[in-house]
């Protein structure tokens, strides 16, 4: 039978519609909101928060969630935790979509799925918002001219140190040992605090919280790669260098 590079285009075509179905759904949902860089910022923020619970006398923890990607982490955080608010935030809709409609199905509201762009983070998320923010196996962008799109980049970080309540946490897991020790770097020079370190999350003796896997962590570590995590504090005493 000759090889040929013929795609069939059913498939595509099925791929498509059951995105957009996705799409259609996910602007449907009372748990998800979606923020476009010509959007208000402030009404979106205002839009999520008047979702989640809140309490009378007492302001809830935050954890964020950046690049969240099908956001089943923090799914599985918020069902353990209801008496703290969870915000996932991707530019993908379609694979917010999965956990947002299960949060509904089984009932966790306190959790909020956000579509947006992280370039767009702290036009949304006030200053002090956030009591931790998970930054969970971004792209790694190795190639040296995308460096700038890197999610722990300097240029991000600065946002995450806006967004965080003083004392708030970091934290950050990926597989890729070369953006790992590229972030640790950044985060050095940038004067964040380090909390706790390693090369091997799941042979450590942190949190079991930490061990939850994401998507990509599962993928990743069935290819035989090992999770490097670290805990940084963001609002310090002093400067961070320009
Ligand atoms: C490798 S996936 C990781 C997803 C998830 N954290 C996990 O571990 O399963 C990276 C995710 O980052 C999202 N992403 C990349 N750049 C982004 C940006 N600038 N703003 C928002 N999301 C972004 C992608 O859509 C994708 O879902």
């Amino acid at each position: 039978m000759p090889i040929t590079n013929e795609i069939d285009t059913t498939d595509l075509y099925i791929t498509r519609k059951r995105k957009l179905w996705k799409f259609a759904h996910f602007d449907s949902y009372p748990n998800c909101f979606s923020h476009a860089r010509e959007d208000d910022g402030q009404e979106t923020y205002k839009n999520i928060s008047a979702y989640l619970p809140q309490e009378k006398n007492q302001k809830r923890s935050v954890v964020l969630e950046i690049a969240a990607g099908n956001a089943q982490f923090s799914f599985q955080l918020a069902k353990k935790y209801p008496e703290i608010n969870f915000i996932a935030v991707d530019i993908k809709s379609d694979r917010l979509y999965t956990s947002a409609k299960q949060a509904l199905e089984e009932g966790i509201e306190n959790i909020a799925f956000v579509r947006m762009s992280i370039n767009e983070l702290a036009a949304v998320f006030p200053e002090n918002s956030a009591d931790t923010i998970w930054l969970t196996f971004p792209d790694p962008f190795m190639r040296k001219r995308s460096i700038r799109r890197r999610l722990s980049h300097p240029i991000f970080l600065k946002q995450y140190r806006s967004i965080l309540e003083s004392g708030g946490k970091l934290n950050f897991k990926t597989d890729n040992r070369d953006l790992f020790l590229w972030s640790l770097e950044q985060f050095v020079v940038q004067k964040w605090q380090f909390e706790e370190l390693t090369f091997d999350l799941h042979e450590s003796e942190l949190s079991d919280d930490y061990k939850i896997k994401t998507y990509y962590e599962t993928k990743f570590m069935n290819e035989g790669f090992a999770i490097n995590l670290v805990t940084l504090q963001g609002k310090v005493t002093s400067e961070p260098a320009v």
